[in-house]
């Protein structure tokens, strides 16, 4: 049979990253290589006894459709749990998603053409970029520096782009603590940033699955917040805060734009599960969410602070990384003349993992860069492995 498909498939490419990481898996390597939670934090026996009650008491509704926006409970404690990070929403404002994921397919199926512009962060959420690619997005990126986007780069493209006729769909961006780079946009370049984005009426689509994970106490004001709610779009997730199994998160946007999310889903999965609604509802009204995440910061913090204190300890000089002072990641480069894909296989002999950068750049670069995550190994892992990796990249520099 000859298979005729669709536009969209042309643009599926396998990715490197899962093929590369599948030897990981191989015994004895410490892998900085996923985005995984620590799995000891996970809240088991709670999710035991909220599932059985959730059954016993709503069982007719857990198990049933349920409204494609979302269980009213759910969106409830969404607009609670977003206002004590400073974030007001109103109900209406709010879409349940399977996971960001989701809300990342679904601003793609709303805004995006064929060919359509887009600006984006270099390096950037690689998901982010594998969904725009395959809707054959025209991806501008702007590169990042240690305050986030570089504000100067992105009036210069606009104006570039301005000069051909063209002007970008949205700006993508994961302010806080980003996935793959660990850095936090400052707020003067935040009000920049939604102040150029109102001034040419470009939307912001903020990605911000690791906001809750800030290790200082603080956190800056969203891109939400900063705009009014005018012309943002928020997508949040509770996989790295709380777990990612339920495939659970939600977005808020306008309330116009919000309609026409509700009504794209419909088209894609009618609804995200009610009966993980329903339990993950009563976790956040019984302020068992709240105490997960200081239990996560409690944990990754110190992950944090040993796999830099291992860097600095043990890494030649003439490799770089950020200082995140929050979630999961962290982003190193090594000289220019380095291919960590080219080494990646010495890495594994060497019992170590990590995420090549090349993959998050939608501009083809940074072939001389890595992810390392630093929630998912232990602390004796994270020195050991450190230490093994910068062992081998001696080794790569002496040649
Ligand atoms: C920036 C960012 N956005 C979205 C996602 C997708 O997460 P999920 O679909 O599990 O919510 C991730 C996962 O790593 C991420 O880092």
């Amino acid at each position: 049979m000859t298979y005729q498909f669709s536009r969209v498939s042309k643009h599926i490419i396998r990715s490197e990253i899962r093929e590369l990481l599948k030897w990981s898996r191989n015994p004895g390597v410490i892998s900085f290589g996923g985005g995984l939670p620590d799995p000891a934090l996970f809240p088991i026996q709670d999710i035991i006894e909220l599932t059985r009650e959730v059954l016993e008491k709503k069982g007719y509704l857990a198990l049933q459709y349920g409204p494609t926006q979302g269980e009213q409970e759910m969106l409830e404690a969404l607009v609670h749990h977003m206002s004590e990070y400073g974030d007001e929403a109103s109900i209406e404002q709010v879409c349940v998603t399977s996971s960001s994921q989701q809300g990342i397919d679904l601003l793609s199926l709303l805004f995006l053409d064929e060919g359509a512009p887009i600006i984006m962060e270099i390096p950037s959420y690689l998901g982010a970029v594998q969904a725009y690619r395959r809707c054959g997005a025209d991806m501008h990126g702007i590169p990042l520096d240690e305050d986030g986007m570089d504000i100067g780069y992105l009036r210069t493209t606009l104006d570039k782009m301005k000069e051909k006729g063209e002007k970008p769909r949205f700006i993508y961006t994961v302010p806080d603590f980003q996935n793959p780079s660990g850095i936090t946009l400052s707020l003067e370049r935040r009000e920049e940033l939604v102040k150029i984005a109102h001034e040419n009426e470009i939307p912001l689509v903020e990605d911000s699955p690791y906001r809750e994970l800030s290790f200082t106490g603080k956190v800056l004001p969203s891109l939400w917040t900063i705009s009014g709610g005018k012309g943002v779009i928020m997508m949040k997730t509770f996989s790295k805060i709380l777990f990612p199994g339920m495939r659970m998160g939600w977005l808020v946007a306008e309330e116009s734009i919000t309609d026409k999310i509700i009504m794209l889903k419909q088209s894609v999965d009618l609804c995200t599960p009610s009966f993980n609604q329903l339990i993950l509802a009563e976790y956040i009204k019984r302020g068992k969410m709240k105490k997960t995440i200081e239990k996560a910061i409690q944990c990754y913090k110190p992950k944090c602070a040993a796999m830099l204190r291992a860097l600095d300890q043990h890494m030649p000089d003439e490799a770089t990384w950020s200082e995140p002072s929050g979630g999961m990641f962290l982003w190193l480069k090594l000289p220019e003349r380095i291919d960590t894909k080219e080494i990646f296989k010495m890495a594994v002999e060497h019992q170590i993992a990590y995420v090549i950068g090349h993959p998050f750049h939608c501009d083809e670069s940074g072939s001389n860069t890595m992810r390392l995550n630093f929630s998912f190994p232990s602390l004796e892992q994270i020195e050991s492995g450190i230490k093994r990796l910068a062992g081998m990249i001696k080794e790569v520099l002496q040649k």
